[in-house]
This record gives C-alpha cells, sequence and structure tokens, in this order.
C-alpha cells in the first residue's frame, strides 16, 4: 500500500513537484516549509568520512563456534555450538570515500560481533602484522598515506623516506607489495586480529590469543595491470561483487582459527609476542580450528549501517581482554574518540552499534539522546544508591589482573627487535614468479622517488635478503 508522503514533522504533503511561488512565474515564499525542509536537509546529507579506512564494503551474517576452547575463555560467544549475530565492514586504508576499490593497499577487516555480553569488535586487516610497532607514529605514518599538503597528491616520496627510516615496516611492506597486496575481492582474502588479545577462564587464568579468518573461497588476487584495467571500468568493483554474491545466495565463508599462547611464555620467545609487527610461527603455536563466520545478509541502506557501523578494539566481552601491546592499547583510546567526533556522542545507541543485548549506564543527557535514561529506574540517576531495580556492578564477570611490570620510559622500540627473520621466512615462501612480480610491484610504486630514498630502502631489502635487494634495484633501473 502507498505510505502518504509527509514532512518530518509528520503532516501530510500535498504537492511534491511544485514550489510555492507568488504567480506561475513568480519567487518561491519563505513560507514553503518543505522546500526549505528538503534544502536543510540535502545540506546536512555529509558527515566526516572515517580519517583512515574511509571507502568500505560490509555485510552482516553469523559466527558459529564448532571447537571446544572453553578451558582457555568463558567468552559464551566462543562456547562450542554458540551462534553469534555479526557485522563486517572491509575497507581500503589510505583513500578517501570515493576512491577505486581494485587499489594496491592494505584491506581493513573489521568484525563486530552482538553477544549476549556486550559487543565484541575485532578490528583487524588482511595481513597479520602491521607497519609500525609504536602508536606514537601512526599519525606520521598515515600523513605519508595521504595527501602532500601543497600538491594534495600522493607521495611514494613521503611514503617510501618513512619506511626507508623505519625497518619495522619492512615486514608489511612485503605483504603489501606481494601478490596479497591486491586481492580480487574481499571474500577471497583472509583476515587477521594482527593484535595479540587476551583470553581468561573460569580460573582466573590468562592466554593470549592471536585470531585468524581465513577464506573459503580461495586467495586470489590481481596484478596491478589487472587492477589498473578494472578501475578503468569500474571503480566500485568489491561493493558491485560483495553486495551481488550476498544477493545471489552464495553466502561467503571464513574458517575461524585461534593461537593460544600459555601466559608465561611470552617471557621465553625470541621476539615479543605483543609486537604488531610479528607473528608467532604456525610451528610453535598451532592454529586450532574453533568455527565459521558467514556473511549471508546485505545492508538495506547502506549509509545508516555500514557508513555510521563504529568499530572499536575497546569492545570486548568477559573472557577476552588485552594485551601490553603498545598498539593495541593506543587504539583503545582512539576509535571511540574517533566515533565521538564522526558520528555524535551517542553513536552506540545507532540501530547498527545497539547492542543486542540489556544496556544499563549512568551517561545522562548529550546531543540527540533519543534513548532517554538508561539506569533501570527513573529515580537512579547516580550511583551509589539504594533503589534495587538500578544498574549495580557485577563482580561475577570481574578480569583476572594482568601482569605488567617495568620503570615509566620512552624505550626505543627499535632496540634488540629483529625486523628482518620474519620477512624472510614470507620471501622464502615465495616463488620465482611471486618474488618477481614483487620486485615490479615494489619498482612502481617507487616511481618518482629520489635515488638516495631508493637506495635507503633497498638497503633494508638486502637485510631481508640479497635477492630482494638486488631484484627491486634492477626493477627500478629496468623502470628508469
Ligand atoms: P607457515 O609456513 O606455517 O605459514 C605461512 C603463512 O604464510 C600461511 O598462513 C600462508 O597463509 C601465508 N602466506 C602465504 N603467502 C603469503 C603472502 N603472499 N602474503 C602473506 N602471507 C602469505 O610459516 P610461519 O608461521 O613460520 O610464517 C612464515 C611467514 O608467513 C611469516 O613470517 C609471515 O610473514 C607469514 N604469515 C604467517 C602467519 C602466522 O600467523 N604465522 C599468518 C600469515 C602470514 P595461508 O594459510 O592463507 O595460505
Ligand atoms: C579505522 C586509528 C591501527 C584497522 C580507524 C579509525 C581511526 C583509527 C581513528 C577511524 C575510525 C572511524 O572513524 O570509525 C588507528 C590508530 C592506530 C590504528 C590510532 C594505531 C595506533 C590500526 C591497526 C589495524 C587497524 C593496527 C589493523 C590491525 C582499522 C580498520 C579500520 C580502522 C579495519 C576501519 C574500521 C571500519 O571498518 O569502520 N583506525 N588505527 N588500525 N582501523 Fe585503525
Amino acid at each position: 500500500m502507498t505510505k502518504r508522503l509527509t514532512t518530518t514533522g509528520g503532516a501530510p504533503i500535498a504537492d511534491n513537484q511544485n514550489s510555492l511561488t507568488a504567480g506561475a512565474r513568480g519567487p518561491v515564499l519563505m513560507q514553503d516549509y518543505q522546500l526549505i525542509e528538503k534544502l536543510a536537509h540535502q545540506n546536512r546529507e555529509r558527515i566526516p568520512e572515517r580519517t583512515v579506512h574511509a571507502k568500505g564494503w560490509g555485510a552482516f551474517g553469523t559466527l558459529k563456534i564448532t571447537g571446544d576452547i572453553s578451558k582457555y575463555t568463558i567468552a559464551k560467544a566462543l562456547q562450542p555450538g554458540a551462534q553469534t549475530p555479526m557485522l563486517a565492514r572491509f575497507s581500503t586504508v589510505a583513500g578517501e570515500q570515493g576512491a577505486a576499490d581494485h587499489e594496491r593497499d592494505v584491506r581493513g577487516f573489521a568484525l563486530k560481533f552482538y553477544t549476549e555480553e556486550g559487543n565484541w569488535d575485532l578490528v583487524g586487516n588482511n595481513t597479520p602484522v602491521f607497519f609500525i610497532r609504536d602508536p606514537y607514529k601512526f599519525p606520521d605514518f598515515i600523513h605519508t598515506q595521504k595527501r602532500h599538503p601543497a600538491t594534495n597528491l600522493r607521495s611514494p616520496t613521503a611514503m617510501w623516506d618513512f619506511w626507508s627510516l623505519s625497518p619495522e615496516s619492512l615486514h608489511q611492506v612485503t605483504i603489501l607489495m606481494s601478490d596479497r597486496g591486491l586481492p580480487t575481492t574481499p571474500m577471497n582474502m583472509n583476515g587477521y586480529g594482527s593484535h595479540t588479545f587476551s583470553f581468561w577462564n573460569a580460573d582466573g587464568e590468562r592466554f593470549w590469543v592471536k585470531f585468524h579468518f581465513k577464506t573459503q573461497q580461495g586467495h586470489a588476487h590481481y596484478t596491478n595491470a589487472e587492477g589498473e584495467a578494472i578501475i578503468g571500468k569500474t571503480r566500485e568493483g568489491y561493493q558491485e561483487t560483495l553486495y551481488g554474491t550476498i544477493e545471489g545466495g552464495d553466502f561467503p565463508r571464513w574458517t575461524v582459527q585461534v593461537q593460544i599462547m600459555p601466559e608465561a611464555d611470552a617471557d621465553k620467545t625470541s621476539y615479543n609476542p605483543f609486537d604488531l609487527t610479528k607473528v608467532w610461527p604456525h610451528d610453535e603455536y598451532p592454529p586450532i580450528e574453533i568455527g565459521v563466520m558467514e556473511l549471508n545478509r546485505n545492508a538495506a541502506n547502506y549509509f545508516a549501517e555500514i557508513e555510521q557501523a563504529a568499530f572499536s578494539p575497546s569492545n570486548v566481552v568477559p573472557g577476552i581482554g588485552f594485551s601490553p601491546d603498545k598498539m593495541l592499547q593506543a587504539r583503545i583510546f582512539s576509535y571511540a574518540d574517533a566515533h565521538r567526533y564522526r558520528l555524535g556522542t551517542h553513536y552506540e545507541a545507532l540501530p547498527v552499534n545497539q547492542p543486542k543485548c540489556p544496556v544499563h549506564h549512568y551517561h545522562k543527557d548529550g546531543n540527540m539522546n533519543f534513548m532517554g535514561q538508561m539506569t533501570g529506574h527513573r529515580d537512579a540517576y547516580y550511583e551509589p544508591n539504594s533503589i534495587a531495580e538500578s544498574a549495580k556492578q557485577d563482580p561475577s564477570v570481574a578480569e583476572p589482573p594482568l601482569k605488567i611490570s617495568g620503570d615509566a620510559d620512552r624505550y626505543n622500540h627499535r632496540d634488540g627487535n629483529d625486523d628482518f627473520g620474519q620477512p624472510r621466512a614470507l620471501f622464502n615462501l615465495f616463488d620465482d614468479a611471486q618474488k618477481a612480480r614483487l620486485y615490479s610491484n615494489i619498482a612502481a610504486a617507487m616511481g618518482g622517488v629520489p635515488a638516495d630514498i631508493v637506495e635507503r630502502q633497498c638497503k633494508l631489502f638486502d637485510q631481508v635478503h640479497p635477492d630482494y635487494g638486488k631484484g627491486v634495484r634492477d626493477a627500478v633501473a629496468a623502470n628508469a
């Protein structure tokens, strides 16, 4: 049945085609509120785009747990047989909201699980590591990925200047420039929680954990030339494919795995297990399969459900905790702060962000507060109070203490770290053809970069493997 068109105040509209004018040829009247309302709303349609990961594609689905890791965590969403509704948003990092989908870049892999004990967000990437290990460098790093202030162009010189001065970036740079740096679709890539998180169990024991989401669609990648050909035809290739595949009933799936490290092992590993530029080798900490993630429903309204989605590593639930990873610690602050700026004070009350469990808190008032008082009782607007029905803390969900020690100082995060061993292990996995594409992708990305910066970067590649440095130098020379 046709619905009656109204103003936002609910009053019926008789004519949505013709403005109210003085005579057929005359000017419009100030009293045409319906015209003013349309123009005013249009002026407010845009919100700030995400400062990073602005271009994205998302869908809803389900996490099903088939394995049994109950001895490691009390998290209800991770118990055998649990099924949890979820949202995924994939993204590129550097491009703006209108950027082309098939660009070489790291892909975001952000997940929100609507558990019965609150939202649990894993805001990861399609890579298990990151460019930096100290959050102090994040704004500087991102500035090198965004536009130059004078030219308003992206600057390969800035990128390679920064990377060549930051050897900890080698691992991530190698993945980015390898085949996996340009997946054909968001469905044909893995996702990684990347950071080390922790599990805690009913006995109060803590375990360190890494999360992996392995594509069941198989890895598939484009070369730079293939990516450019697609962008020439469509800039929205990921949106078209992800939306179309789910609409066609062909639901993409990922096998969910965890790597578990006993708490005390963290002092014994040859690498710092809380360093985001490192993986935990599979032979030391074998992945344990725990379930399947499936995407099976498209958003009905992209803006409301994908653009307004607010993911944050601070969203954990009982049984899941943080780790000393410096990068994770900074992200625990950064995301909710970004959401309050981008979406507003009450962003968590928006339907896509709203937990699917009872929510009670004592935050009050604020812009656009449409949920009223959340404390459980009219007279309870402070705490502690003597009102039985009001919301109270629950000590049964207290997390075991996180062991931390050390003198406060600005420790040199580049001291005592092997930045070359793990990139070398990756390099050694590549066959000759993959290596050749790695060299040529790097050379292509170095177009216009001054020779001294190129050479400084090649000296880092030399330390990963002499073939790596030589291969890149030869590919750069071939492009000259
Ligand atoms: P393994 O041989 O046990 O694992 C190798 C891993 O490398 C597999 O997970 C594989 O992913 C992945 N891989 C294969 N090709 C690429 C590529 N082009 N880009 C990124 N990853 C790729 O060895 P280790 O566990 O000792 O790790 C060796 C190296 O593999 C690491 O230094 C790291 O660079 C990379 N890696 C390791 C991961 C880990 O958690 N240990 C996770 C991902 C990468 P898949 O299973 O999907 O084929
Ligand atoms: C988005 C900050 C590192 C993955 C964002 C946003 C900010 C941010 C402010 C925009 C949020 C929004 O407006 O909704 C930071 C900081 C980091 C950091 C300060 C380091 C100190 C990382 C790392 C990863 C990551 C290491 C992955 C392992 C993502 C993803 C998104 C995102 C996937 C997009 C989320 C979405 O789809 O909405 N980041 N980030 N970030 N970040 Fe980070």
